[in-house]
């Protein structure tokens, strides 16, 4: 990856808003799509949502990712981080802004459709089946598929041999880092065009986490660019093409993740000094 991994791409293009959108309620699951040729290979523009008839969470925030690269969102607890992932997945109703994948207007389609259109999304939470086997499991990922998925799980297994290992064992019985890769590999089952995982390393010790950085780095050399939340900010910036700090539901500081380290404001508020 080079240094200047979107060149010409300054910040302030991503949070341009797209004015169509603008005051309108974004009918939800409506199953159309629009051409919108151009941008990042996948983008949340300028999404306001929140939770049914609740207030909004998010407020004009953009989130992108485009090929080749690892994008990664922090910031503080209850930041909207969650929330923007789940906007960017279908999940909410959108008030304002538009979600495209690969130059195509998604934000009518339901999740499911999404997940046809190439997005795989591991979320925060309960994201696997504990009580089902590992082997199980990822089958479970390879639901929308009527093709042979043998050479997908095989290739899961490659990334994560533990898991070949534990296929027969239930899900619920390994360690947290073992968990997250079935719900990793889960997700690649799907044979995403693009992969979207919600704190990844929770709860995992820092080894661990160093393995699953890995395992997704390598995971983005196979040309699946990935868009994700980390808590564990510094080591996540440090493997990210582009950072995005978000604060209460808003986009704070946007960056490379070598700029977003070098931020002295970033780092006295969101990376310990
Ligand atoms: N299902 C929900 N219904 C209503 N409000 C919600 C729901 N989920 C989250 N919220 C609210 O949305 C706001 C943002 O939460 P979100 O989970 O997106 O934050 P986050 O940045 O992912 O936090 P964390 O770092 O703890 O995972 C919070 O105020 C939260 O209470
Ligand atoms: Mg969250």
């Amino acid at each position: 990856m080079s240094n200047e991994p979107y060149g010409d791409r300054g910040n302030k293009d991503w949070s341009v808003g797209n004015a169509k959108g603008q005051g309108s309620i974004m009918p939800k699951a409506s199953g159309k799509t629009h051409p919108a040729p151009g941008g990042p290979f996948l983008i949340g523009d300028s999404m306001t949502a929140g939770y049914g008839n609740g207030p909004d969470i998010l407020h004009d925030c953009t989130i992108a990712v485009d090929r080749g690269e690892i994008a990664v969102i922090v910031g503080p607890n209850g930041a909207g981080k969650s929330t923007g992932m789940k906007a960017v997945f279908g999940m909410l109703d959108m008030r304002k802004g538009h979600v495209r994948l690969d130059g195509e207007d998604i934000t009518g389609l339901s999740p499911q459709d999404r997940v046809a259109k190439g997005m795989g999304f591991v979320p925060q939470t309960s994201n696997i089946f504990t009580s089902m086997t590992v082997e199980e499991n990822l089958e479970m990922g390879a639901f929308i598929r009527r093709d042979d998925f043998r050479d997908t799980m095989a290739q899961v297994y490659d990334l994560f041999p533990i898991l070949k290992e534990k296929r027969n064992q239930a899900a619920g019985e390994l360690s947290g880092g073992q968990r997250q890769q079935v719900a990793v590999g889960r997700a690649l089952m799907t044979q995403p065009k693009v992969l979207m995982l919600d704190e990844p390393t929770a709860g995992v010790s820092p080894i661990v986490m160093d393995e699953l950085f890995d395992r997704i780095i390598e995971v983005a050399r196979t040309g699946i660019p990935i868009l994700m939340v980390e808590q564990n900010a510094r080591q996540a910036l440090e493997i990210a093409d582009k950072g995005y700090v978000l604060v209460q539901g808003a986009n704070a500081f946007t960056g490379t993740g070598k700029e977003l380290l070098a931020d002295p404001e970033v780092r006295k508020s969101f990376l310990g000094g």
